[in-house]
């Protein structure tokens, strides 16, 4: 099959080419010369469309347990809205029960997403746990294709590592060639904001964020860039929120060259870190309800400061923290006080559009950049080079076209609860209106071609590259 007509755009720049597609893959490109291909059959004609890689999240939550058999939307309905999206392949944890072996746990997820999804996925894997027996798990999983591991360094009594702990991890795991993901807000600052809040009986959803207070991610943000350049482990911090923090991890990458140290240091920003605001939690207590998830929204001038150094490429990618739990569940469990609100919300549908409405199309950041922060990048520093997140032959033939011409308002994709959404009703620009996953169509004119599963695990290895 053959996509002719397009305008494909890669993080070198845009191109205008013909792309052959043969067992999922791509298998040429072709740089027109002239203006006049014609679509015969076989070809599809994407003229005034943009062709873009499939885009590639590496940071989802689609089937997060939540006990009593609560989890967020499910690998199914999210899964969809990827692929509604022009997403299509994200990475996922696995989150091992107290107790529980990392492989078992990787085991139960695997099997999870293996009957209900339709992208193809990789899971990172949390530590809660640095036990002699669960850090020796650690160079099997690696070497099985999972060699990226989240510790937090907040959730105090549940899933929080002491430094001592988080250095152990470090150690581990680069030895093993992999990285450290890290959730770096202070468990021990938020634990203290959130008793004051609740003594004085401030328990509304509203009151979240100020249980995860500024200094607590700058504390954790300096102290984990310290502890990797120690055991010179390749992190990632995730979802930074603050422009303090980018402010710490450019410093600490630039200190590197005169400390003689080569440690990878990856920035993750979240779309709802960049186009959602702390004024969401003064606007009702539905709209604040949405808004409950850690780091919580910031303020305007934060998130200006991180879409600045998204286009800039000071951050490195651009994830959504997907986790979206219906609207009623979260007033329900809202009775307990904001502590009992399960944290997250949506984006895995929104991003691709959201992002090019609010920087690209706005002149903010080019296109190669969008390309880069949420196709390229991501597949390259997760370990799925040379296969996802480019336009080159060889790769899959995961592949979307963009017009990036109409102008509307945003509905959620799929299943997704628009009045959960932090987007639902934002006029936005552009639209995604075909998707082929390893070369089978799976989004015609913006609708689903099957709502079955038909998605792959994806072994991941890393490279190094500081
Ligand atoms: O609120 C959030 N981000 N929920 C998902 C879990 C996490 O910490 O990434
Ligand atoms: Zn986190
Ligand atoms: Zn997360």
């Amino acid at each position: 099959m053959d996509i002719i007509g397009g305008t494909l755009i890669t993080g070198r720049g845009p191109l205008d080419a013909d792309l052959a597609i043969a067992d999922g893959r791509i298998s040429d490109i072709r740089p027109r010369t002239t203006h006049d291909a014609k679509a015969t059959d076989g070809t599809v004609d994407a003229t005034g469309l943009w062709v873009l890689p499939g885009a590639v999240d590496a940071h989802t939550h689609f089937g997060m347990p939540l006990g009593q058999g609560i989890s967020s939307l499910g690998w199914r309905d999210s899964s969809q809205a990827a692929l509604l999206g022009g997403t299509t392949t994200i990475i996922d944890f696995a989150n091992p029960e107290p107790g529980q072996s990392l492989t078992e746990a990787v085991d139960q997820w695997q099997a999870r997403a293996d009957a209900d999804v339709l992208c193809d996925y990789g899971l990172h894997v949390t530590v809660t746990d640095t036990s002699a027996d669960r850090l020796a798990e650690i160079p099997a999983l690696v070497a099985r294709g999972l060699p990226t591991f989240k510790g937090f360094l907040a959730y105090k009594d549940r899933l929080m590592l002491t430094p001592t702990q988080m250095s152990a991890l470090m150690t581990t795991v680069q030895t093993c060639g992999g990285m450290v993901l890290v959730h770096a807000e202070d468990g021990l600052l938020n634990e203290a904001a959130e008793q004051v809040l609740l003594n004085t009986g401030r328990t509304g959803p509203r009151w979240h964020p100020l249980a995860h207070p500024a200094e607590s991610e700058i504390q954790a943000v300096t102290q984990v860039l310290d502890l990797a350049l120690a055991a010179d482990c390749p992190l990632t911090i995730v979802h930074i929120s603050l422009a303090e923090s980018l402010k710490k991890l450019c410093e600490a990458r630039n200190n590197r060259p005169r400390s003689g140290q080569t440690t990878p240091l990856y920035g993750e920003v979240c779309l709802h870190h960049l186009w959602a605001d702390a004024r969401t939690y003064e606007a009702g207590h539905e709209a604040a309800l949405a808004a409950v998830l850690s780091p919580p929204l910031r303020t305007e001038a934060d998130t200006r400061f991180l879409a600045d150094g998204l286009a800039a490429g000071d951050l490195d990618l651009l994830s959504t923290d997907h986790c979206e739990f219906p609207l009623k569940l979260k007033a329900q469990l809202s009775a307990g006080g904001f502590p009992c609100i399960p944290n997250g919300a949506g984006g895995v549908g929104e991003r691709l559009v959201i992002s090019y409405s609010q920087s690209v199309a706005t002149g903010l950041m080019s296109r190669e950049r969008w390309v880069q922060a949420c196709c390229e990048r991501p597949a390259e520093i997760m370990g799925l080079d040379g296969r996802k997140g480019r336009l080159e032959v060889g790769y899959d033939a995961d592949i979307v076209l963009f017009d990036p011409e109409p102008d509307y308002r945003w509905h959620p994709l799929g299943q997704s609860d628009p009045s959960v959404s932090l987007w639902a009703g934002l006029p936005c620009q552009g639209q995604v209106k075909y998707v082929w996953l390893r070369g089978q169509p799976v989004v015609q004119n913006g609708r689903l071609v099957s709502p079955e599963p038909g998605g792959q695990f994806l072994p991941r290895h890393l490279k190094r590259t500081p």
